[in-house]
C-alpha cells in the first residue's frame, strides 16, 4: 500500500456543532476578539491545543474501571511505576496534577535564588516556575530555529557553543541545571536529535551540571530521531527513547500530551536518591501524598497504558504523517509555516502572512481571529500576545518567532477535518490584505493572552 489510513477504527464520536458565519462574528466580538474565552461548543474544529486533548483507546479506559482509589500504595501506582522504569530506566517515580505540579514541586528544589536554568527554549509555564523559584530562565536554542523557511532536521537543538559560553561566562555555580524539552514546543514542535543531546550531556559532566527532561512530547522526538538521524532507523522507538532518557538525570513532564491522558503529570529521576526525597518531601503538602500525587488511581492507570501506547510506530508514523499533510497543505498553497512541520502541531509564520499589521498588532494572533470567523476553527498565537511586557521598561517584547499554531489533539480528527482547515487557512490567506490588526480594550497585568480583550484597529 502507499497511503495508511488511520491505525484504528471509531467507536465513540461527538457531535460538532456548525454555527454560521454570522453566529461566528458575533461570537468572537463578545468573547473580546480573544479565542481562550471562546466556548468551547461554538468551536467547530479546535486547534488549541494538543494538551488533555487525546481520545484515549479502549485499553485505557479499561484500565479507568480498574483504579485502586486507596490513599497509600494504590497499585496503579505501582504498575505506573513499572512502566516507567521499564521506558526511561528511571528508578524513582512520582505523579503530579499535570506538568507545571511537576515544575512547581521539582524547581523550588533545585534552583537557588539568582541561578539560571539554561534550555533550548523554555514552554511558558516553565520559564514561571523558575521565575518563581528566584531562578533566570535561559534559551539557547540553535539559531536555525529563526530560520523559519528552510529546512533543517533539528530545529530544536541547543546551540552547544552558546552553552559552553554561557556556563563558563556565568560560571557553574550560578546555573541551577540544564534543562532540554522535546520536542521543543516554543520553537515549532521541534526535535532535538540524540547527537546533540549527547553534547549537551558532555557540557553537564564537565561542569557538573545536572541534564533534566522536559519530557511532554518524549515519544514524538524518537520518532524524528528515527526518522531523521543516521544509525537510528533500525532501532525501535522503545529502544531510542532509552538511550535518550539514558543521557539525562531526571524529567518532568506533562502526561497531557505523549502520554494521551486528559490530565496528569510525572517527575522521574534516575538514581538519585537524595534529591528524590527532597521531591517526595515537597510533594507531599503542594500535590498530594507521594502514590497518587493530585490523580485518581484511574488517571495513573490510563497514564501508564497510554505511555506503552504511544511506543507504537504506526501510531507515531500516522500522527506525525497527519501534521505534516496539513503542513504540506498550506506550504503548497505558499503559505509560510515553520519548516519542516514540527511534531504536533503546525505553525504559521503571522509575520510574514500579514506583512502590513505592525508586530504591536498581533499579526499571529489576528489571524487566528479570522480563521475562527472564517470556519469555526480554533487556533492559538505563539508570539506577541503570548510574550507580554519587558516587566522593567514594560515595553512590548517583539519576539523573532511570531506564529500562529494550530495543535492537532492526538487521535481526535481525521485527514478531512486537516483539509477544511488547509482550505480555511488559503481563503484568509487570499484576502489577508484587508486584515487589520487588534488592539487591546483591557489588558491582564500578567499571562495576559489568557484573558486579555481586544478590538480591531
Ligand atoms: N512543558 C511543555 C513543553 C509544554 O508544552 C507544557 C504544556 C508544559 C510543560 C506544562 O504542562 O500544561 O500539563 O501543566 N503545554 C500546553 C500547550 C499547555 O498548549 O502547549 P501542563
Amino acid at each position: 500500500l502507499t497511503k495508511m489510513a488511520e491505525p484504528y477504527k471509531i467507536k465513540m464520536v461527538e457531535p460538532l456543532k456548525i454555527r454560521t458565519k454570522e453566529e461566528r462574528i458575533r461570537l468572537i466580538k463578545e468573547a473580546g476578539y480573544n479565542p481562550f474565552l471562546l466556548n468551547a461548543e461554538d468551536v467547530y474544529i479546535d486547534l488549541l491545543t494538543d494538551s488533555g486533548t487525546s481520545a484515549m483507546s479502549d485499553n485505557q479506559w479499561a484500565g479507568m474501571m480498574l483504579g485502586d482509589e486507596s490513599y497509600a500504595g494504590s497499585k496503579n501506582y505501582i504498575h505506573l511505576v513499572e512502566v516507567v522504569k521499564d521506558i526511561f530506566g528511571y528508578n524513582y517515580v512520582v505523579p503530579t496534577h499535570q506538568g507545571r505540579g511537576a515544575e512547581k514541586v521539582l524547581f523550588p528544589v533545585l534552583v537557588k535564588k539568582g541561578q539560571y536554568v539554561v534550555g533550548n527554549m523554555h514552554f511558558d509555564t516553565t520559564k514561571a516556575h523558575i521565575e518563581l523559584s528566584e531562578g533566570i530562565a535561559v534559551n539557547l536554542v540553535t539559531r536555525e530555529a529563526e530560520d523559519v523557511g528552510n529546512y533543517h532536521p533539528f530545529k530544536g537543538n541547543f546551540d552547544i557553543e552558546a552553552l559552553k559560553s554561557f556556563i563558563e561566562e556565568k560560571g557553574p555555580e550560578n546555573i541551577a541545571f540544564i534543562l532540554a524539552t522535546v520536542t521543543c514546543n516554543s520553537a515549532g514542535g521541534q526535535p532535538v536529535s540524540m547527537e546533540n543531546i549527547k553534547e549537551v550531556r558532555k557540557m553537564a559532566d564537565k561542569y557538573g551540571l545536572y541534564l533534566f527532561f522536559d519530557a511532554a512530547r518524549f515519544a514524538e522526538n524518537a520518532y524524528f530521531v528515527k526518522q531523521r538521524e543516521k544509525g537510528y532507523e533500525n532501532k525501535s522507538i522503545k529502544e531510542i527513547v532509552r538511550e535518550m532518557f539514558s543521557y539525562g538525570d531526571g524529567f518532568t513532564m506533562s502526561a497531557k500530551k505523549d502520554a494521551l491522558v486528559n490530565i496528569g503529570g510525572l517527575i522521574a529521576i534516575k538514581d538519585d536518591v537524595e534529591l528524590f526525597t527532597k521531591v517526595k518531601t515537597m510533594l507531599i503538602p503542594m500535590e498530594g501524598f507521594v502514590t497518587y500525587g493530585g490523580l485518581a488511581g484511574r488517571d495513573m492507570e490510563a497514564m501508564a497504558r497510554g505511555l506503552e501506547e504511544v511506543l507504537s510506530e504506526d501510531y507515531l508514523s500516522w500522527r506525525i504523517n497527519q501534521v505534516k499533510y496539513l503542513g504540506d497543505k498550506l506550504r503548497e498553497a505558499g503559505i509560510p509555516i515553520q519548516y519542516p512541520t514540527g511534531g504536533h502541531a503546525v505553525f504559521i509564520d503571522g509575520k510574514k502572512f500579514l506583512p502590513h499589521v505592525p508586530q504591536e498588532q498581533f499579526p499571529s494572533h489576528t489571524i487566528c481571529v479570522e480563521l475562527y470567523i472564517e470556519a469555526g476553527i480554533r487556533a492559538v498565537e505563539v508570539g506577541t500576545l503570548l510574550a507580554g511586557r519587558d516587566p522593567v521598561t514594560k515595553k512590548e517584547i517583539l519576539p523573532a518567532l511570531d506564529f500562529v499554531r494550530l495543535t492537532i489533539p492526538r487521535r481526535v480528527y481525521t485527514n478531512s477535518h486537516m483539509d477544511v482547515v488547509a482550505e480555511a487557512v488559503k481563503r484568509v490567506y487570499a484576502r489577508r490584505d484587508s486584515i487589520k490588526g487588534l488592539r487591546f480594550t483591557y489588558e491582564p497585568p500578567i499571562l495576559r493572552h489568557f484573558t486579555a480583550r481586544l478590538e480591531p484597529v
